[in-house]
């Protein structure tokens, strides 16, 4: 059995599926697909670690620019996008994301998806603006990431942490507020940016599913549901599917 995982990160939840797998099947290949060769570095020494009998093939690729090509395989493919990662990308990129992975599977193969449910406002813009300000600092570390990588000189003081639940696109955003008129020059790409007080930067999307959306994205990217588990408050998602 083969593990294709899209966005595996340092795969910290996966051991759990390879553990499973490992029950079904004494030959389990894990693929961990990530665009950061660091978390996949630590992937593999802790997959090593913990059940040394898994294959590893690690592949250090953007799956977006540039979508997966997998090795043939003699045996069951499940391929998995768990940690709600789905919910970065617009329903187009996300819809072709599925589509590409879709014609990487066999008829047996089998998909494993997970999406972060609509849920009331307050609960929502709770989780993306917690008290002890770890969401704040994640979103202003891109500023910090531009100064020192591109030369850019963004005082991160006068920008605020900013995030908005926008009910019509169904999706979380995080911004980064002006709080007051600045210039601001990005020197290794020769940009120079004007911003007045409140005008963001929208750093990134948090896009939440319902029922029906997970099953229409499905459906248009070429798989049919199998069955689909929550949590007991409905919050989160994992929806098996097989090919259409
Ligand atoms: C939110 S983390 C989830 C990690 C892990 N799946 C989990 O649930 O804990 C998203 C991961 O996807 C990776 N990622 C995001 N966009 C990517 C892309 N276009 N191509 C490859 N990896 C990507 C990031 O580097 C990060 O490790």
């Amino acid at each position: 059995m083969r593990l294709v995982e899209l966005g595996a990160g340092t795969a910290s939840k996966t051991c759990i599926l390879l553990e499973a797998a490992l029950r079904l099947s004494d030959d389990v290949v894990y693929v961990p697909v990530d665009v950061c060769s660091n978390a996949l570095e630590l992937a593999c020494e802790s997959v090593a670690c913990l059940l040394p009998e898994v294959r590893m093939e690690p592949i250090v690729q953007n799956y977006v620019t540039h979508p997966l090509e997998l090795e043939p395989f003699d045996g069951t493919t499940i391929a998995l996008y768990i940690g709600t990662s789905i919910g970065n990308f617009s329903p187009g990129e996300a819809q072709l994301i599925l589509r590409n992975l879709r014609f990487q599977l066999q008829s047996a193969d089998a998909l494993l998806l997970g999406t972060d449910m609509a849920k009331d406002e307050a609960t929502l813009l709770a989780a993306y603006d917690d008290n002890d300000g770890i969401t704040a600092a994640f979103n202003l570390n891109i500023l910090h990431r531009l100064n020192t990588e591109l030369g850019a000189n963004f005082d991160t003081a006068h920008f605020r942490h900013r995030v908005i639940w926008n009910s019509i696109e169904s999706r979380i955003e995080m911004h980064l507020e002006s709080t007051r008129e600045q210039d601001v020059c990005i020197e290794d790409v020769d940009v120079d940016l004007y911003f007045s007080p409140g005008e963001t930067i929208h750093t990134e999307n948090s896009y939440k599913f319902t029922d029906h959306g997970i099953q229409s994205l499905l459906n248009r990217a070429g798989f049919a549901v199998i069955e689909a588990w929550k949590d007991s408050r409905s919050w989160y998602t994992l929806t098996l599917a097989c090919l259409r």
